[in-house]
Formats: structure tokens, C-alpha cells, sequence
């Protein structure tokens, strides 16, 4: 009884509890590693074929994403460029050879890599459906991560989702919410003469606004992230990143429309 309660027995027993639970958590961490790769792989499928329209709850996602093709696009030229499957955009920004500073910053995000992903959704003739173009860019507290679909024309707004963010919910984090997503819809991202011209407003979009299929409600009490999401989106599809890759989408769908494909 006296040897259990002396000093040298208290430290032995402590630094075995302090063991068992240190090989406790270590072989959880590990062992669960790949399992957190598999649910963050298959939270940014879910995310993608919600976006593209094509997500329903309980669906094979292995199957529906099997519909999507991945592709790499050179920012500076819009061409389609190879990189192995690993290839992490946001990772590639903060490498100094396959990242670069901005010269504009609109979006708050300082560096981008050179080369960005894309995301096609086919039908069964092989034709795209859907553009799906990666976008993120800081709101009030946080960067916000999203995904922009768009529509065969490279110009029409299909949908908008963000997956991870830091907003307030209730105020900046109603960029969640799918009544104000569906504002996006039908949206057009180009003017008459080219110029990017989607926008976010602040408060509600005036009723018969000239320019209203360019324009999408702001958030009410959450101006800041609006207007983050504003130039995020403006951002991403404008000449620093996407914009010279969607004009050559534009260019080939204008050419097959006149050959009526
Ligand atoms: C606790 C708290 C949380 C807030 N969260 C946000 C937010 O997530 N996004 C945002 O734009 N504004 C947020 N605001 C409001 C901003 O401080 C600012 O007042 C607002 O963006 C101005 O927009 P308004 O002109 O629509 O009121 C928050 C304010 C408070 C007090």
C-alpha cells in the first residue's frame, strides 16, 4: 500500500497512462490519414458535381464523377497544358517557378499559380455541358473557396457554390445559401463588347436595370463579402487568370454553333 502511493510509483504510472495515450492518438492519426484524403477527395466531388447540377444525395459518386474530366490551362495562353494528376493550383502559388506574384490583386489572394484546373462535365454525345472553373478570394474574415460553373458558351452562369469559408453565418455566410446561389443562374459574365461585366451589387439589383442579366443581389448586412465575392469572381474569370482560356472556349463554340454542331 505504501509502495503504490510513494513518489517514484505515481511518475511510473503517469508516464504510462501518458504513453498509452500518446500511441493511442498516433495510431489514430496515422491510420485515419488516408481516410481524411478519401472524405476531402470526395467533399470537392460532391462540391463540383453540385455546382454542375448533377449531384443527388446517396448517388455513386465514383460513377457521376467518372463524367467529369479534369484538365490543366496555362493562364497566360488559355491552352490546355499537362501536369501529373497531383498537381495542386493553390500549392503550385506558393512555389517561386510554378507560382506567380499579381500585378492586380483584386481578389486579395497575392499569387496564383501558372497553370489552374478545370473541371468538364460531358454528356453521353461527349460534348461539354459544363465548365467548371475553381475560384477563391478573401471576404471579411476569411478566404472564401467556391466553384463557378458555367454553361457550353463560356459566358453563361450554370452555378456557384463555396465549400469553405469563414464569413458569419447568418451574414457573409449566406454565400451559402442555395436561394442566393440561384441568383447566379443565367447570369452572363460578358457585356456586348467583351468586358467582363458580371457584378455584384449592393442591395437588391434595381428592377428593370438595363444591364440586369450581368447583375446579382449583394447580401444584406454582409457588403463586405459581397463585394468579395464580387472580385473574386471577376477575377477569376478575367485576363490574369481564365479569361484568355474561356475566350478560346467562346471561339471554338461560336465556330461549331456556325457549322450547326
Ligand atoms: C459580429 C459581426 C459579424 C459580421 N460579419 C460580417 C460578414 O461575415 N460579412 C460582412 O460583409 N459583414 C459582416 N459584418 C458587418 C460588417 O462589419 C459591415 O458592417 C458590413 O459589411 C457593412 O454592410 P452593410 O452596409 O450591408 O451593413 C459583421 C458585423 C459584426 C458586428
Amino acid at each position: 500500500m505504501k509502495d503504490r502511493e510513494s513518489v517514484a510509483n505515481t511518475i511510473r504510472v503517469s508516464f504510462l497512462v501518458c504513453l498509452v495515450c500518446a500511441v493511442v492518438v498516433s495510431t489514430a492519426a496515422v491510420s485515419l490519414r488516408d481516410l481524411q484524403q478519401q472524405n476531402r477527395l470526395e467533399f470537392r466531388q460532391v462540391n463540383i458535381l453540385r455546382v454542375a447540377g448533377v449531384y443527388e444525395p446517396g448517388m455513386d459518386l465514383g460513377a457521376a464523377f467518372g463524367r467529369i474530366e479534369r484538365r490543366f490551362v496555362a493562364f497566360d495562353t488559355g491552352e490546355y497544358v499537362d501536369m501529373p494528376a497531383d498537381f495542386d493550383p493553390l500549392r503550385a502559388s506558393r512555389d517561386p517557378e510554378l507560382g506567380r506574384p499579381l500585378e492586380s490583386d483584386p481578389a486579395g489572394i497575392r499569387r496564383t499559380a501558372r497553370v489552374g484546373e478545370v473541371f468538364l462535365l460531358r454528356n453521353d454525345d461527349d460534348q461539354v455541358m459544363r465548365i467548371i472553373l475553381p475560384v477563391h478570394g478573401a471576404g471579411l474574415w476569411s478566404t472564401m473557396f467556391g466553384f463557378l460553373a458555367l454553361e457550353p458558351d463560356a459566358n453563361t452562369i450554370a452555378g456557384i457554390g463555396f465549400y469553405s469559408h469563414g464569413e458569419t453565418p447568418g451574414l457573409g455566410g449566406e454565400i451559402e445559401n442555395p436561394r442566393w446561389q440561384r441568383l447566379w443562374e443565367g447570369r452572363r459574365l460578358l457585356d456586348d463588347d467583351g468586358n467582363v461585366a458580371i457584378r455584384v451589387v449592393r442591395g437588391a439589383v434595381p428592377e428593370g436595370a438595363s444591364n440586369e442579366e450581368h447583375l446579382v443581389d449583394g447580401l444584406t448586412g454582409a457588403t463586405i463579402t459581397s463585394e468579395g465575392v464580387n472580385q473574386l469572381v471577376r477575377f477569376w474569370v478575367g485576363d490574369q487568370a481564365f479569361g484568355p482560356y474561356l475566350d478560346r472556349v467562346r471561339e471554338e463554340y461560336r465556330g461549331e454553333q456556325r457549322a450547326g454542331i
